[in-house]
């Protein structure tokens, strides 16, 4: 480091787990920059300084989390197509007239499709959930090309007002809303064809990896392919369930690798190699198991 080192890092409430700073360092490396990424444990009363303290000192970028992701929108200079479609900004880049705002968890999750070889293309999609990261699952569902998308979340409401965000930007879809399983599974018998299924809930996720949001074997039976947005543990309750009765299921650790590795290219404008793509993911791993 020296008096050009670029400074770049994550802003989030807690930041304490993230994966980013092992992730973003292996990039930097790899590219042979003169910066460096950290992460800032940043509350909400604080949130506006933060931003303005970047700017001041010239901060290249950030990546910004939960809880801010919203939040973040009116301290910023300008927001990228998916950021407003969202509703949503997770990378900051630095501009001398302020910050611009991206969201790339919609444009990592359909480069993890796509690694993958996950299609959504005229296909049927169920997306449990409807949180903060179901707003960005169901985004990728549509851009993919889904073909009708249906939302299980526990607290019916909350898919409803998910339905609402995006049935204006893709009024061809058919989109329904339901709150039981029973329910789904009736819906879901409507069509011959499997369904590709998103999970987006935090239900399954470390340390309760004994549980899944879905418990109904039959839904399981019609289920082609799986992609959980979970990533610690490896393989979830959801996954074992999908791949038990014959389909083929993913988790969430490609989609948070590329969500920062196109913030990485946002800010170093330039575009990341497929070829290290797994390295990126041993170390994304070894991060994790700290
Ligand atoms: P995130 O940003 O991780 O998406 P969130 O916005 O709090 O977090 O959303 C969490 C999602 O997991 C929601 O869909 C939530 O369902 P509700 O909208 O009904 O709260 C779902 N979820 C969390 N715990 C759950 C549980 N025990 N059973 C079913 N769904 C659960």
């Amino acid at each position: 480091m020296d008096v050009n080192t670029k400074l770049y890092g994550l802003m989030g409430h807690p930041v304490g787990h993230s994966v980013s700073p092992a992730l973003q360092n292996e990039l930097i490396r790899l590219y042979g920059l003169n910066a460096v990424y950290l992460a800032w444990d940043v509350e909400t009363a604080g949130l506006e300084e933060a931003v303005k303290g970047g700017k001041s000192l010239g901060i290249g970028g950030f990546n910004v989390t939960v809880p801010h992701k919203k939040n973040v929108i009116p301290y910023l200079k300008d927001i990228d197509e998916a950021a407003r479609k969202l509703g949503s900004v997770n990378t900051l880049k630095y501009t001398p007239e302020g910050y611009v705002g991206y969201n790339t968890d919609l444009p990592g999750l359909m480069r993890a499709f796509e690694y993958d070889g996950v299609s959504f293309e005229g296909r049927n999609a169920v997306l449990i959930g409807a949180g903060g990261a179901a707003n960005a699952a169901l985004g990728a569902i549509l851009e993919s090309g889904a073909n009708r998308v249906l939302i299980i979340n526990r607290t019916m409401e909350r898919a409803e007002e998910l339905k609402q965000r995006f049935e204006a930007y893709y009024p061809a879809v058919r989109m329904d809303c339901v709150s039981s399983q029973t329910a789904a599974v009736k819906l879901m018998r409507e069509e011959t064809d499997k369904w590709n299924v998103l999970q987006a809930t935090s239900v399954g996720m470390y340390p309760d990896t004994e549980a899944a949001a879905v418990t109904e074997e039959a839904f399981y039976e019609m289920v082609d392919c799986g992609v959980d947005i979970i990533y610690n543990p490896e393989k979830t309750l959801f996954m074992k369930k999908v791949e038990a009765a014959g389909g083929t299921a993913y988790n969430g650790l490609k989609m948070l690798l590329f969500q920062g590795v196109r913030s990485f290219e946002i800010w170093n404008e330039l575009k990341v190699d497929d070829k290290y793509t797994e390295q990126l993911l041993d170390i994304m791993r070894g991060a994790m198991k700290r």
